[in-house]
């Protein structure tokens, strides 16, 4: 199967947005960003968005974004750390494109994402803990696996375009 639509997933700071933007310029695409569009829809930031209206409230704007930009191809779509770990999602994502968990150890993404109020979730530290562990088994469910970490943006994204080449045949 020929892919023609890419989608990132991963724990907040795995670098899906910085993968996402060089893995466009890599296949001649556009990156596309979800927590961008929700943004952009909302005229406000995502931290402005779950005290204003609460998580319930963010997370239904992310699935109508996510069903907006079905009919867009030849996209990388950063998704948000929470996107993939809704199951109906998840089902969207697998069914329209090639899902790709950039996995990255907890030591580094504690170091990465500072809890300065930006991302709602990472505020509280023991909590961004269990969300990590508790969300592995959702991240699983993407077709690719790749390890991020210590590796640059370059190795990641040559490793996704190694992939696609040999599923296109
Ligand atoms: C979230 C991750 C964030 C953003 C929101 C919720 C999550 O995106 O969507 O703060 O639930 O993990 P990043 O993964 O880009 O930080």
């Amino acid at each position: 199967m020929n892919v023609d639509k890419v989608y990132l997933v991963g724990f907040m700071g795995a670098g899906k947005s910085s993968v996402a933007r060089a893995l466009s310029r890599r296949l001649d695409w556009r990156p596309l960003d979800i927590d961008g569009l929700i943004e952009a829809r909302e005229h406000r930031v995502v931290s402005d968005i779950f005290a204003g209206k609460g998580e319930a409230y963010f997370r239904a704007l992310e699935r109508s974004v996510l069903l907006d930009q079905l009919p867009v191809r030849h996209v990388v779509v950063a998704t948000g750390g929470g996107t993939f770990v809704d199951p109906a999602n998840r089902e969207v994502i697998n069914r329209d494109g090639l899902s790709v968990w950039i996995d990255v150890p907890l030591k580094t993404l504690i170091d990465r994402v500072p809890p300065d109020g930006r991302r709602p979730l990472a505020q509280d530290r023991p909590a961004f803990e269990r969300l990590y562990h508790a969300r592995a088994e959702a991240y699983r469910h993407a077709r690719l696996r790749v390890q991020g970490g210590r590796r640059s943006v370059h190795d990641i994204v040559e490793e996704i375009v190694a992939y696609m080449k040999e599923e296109s045949h």
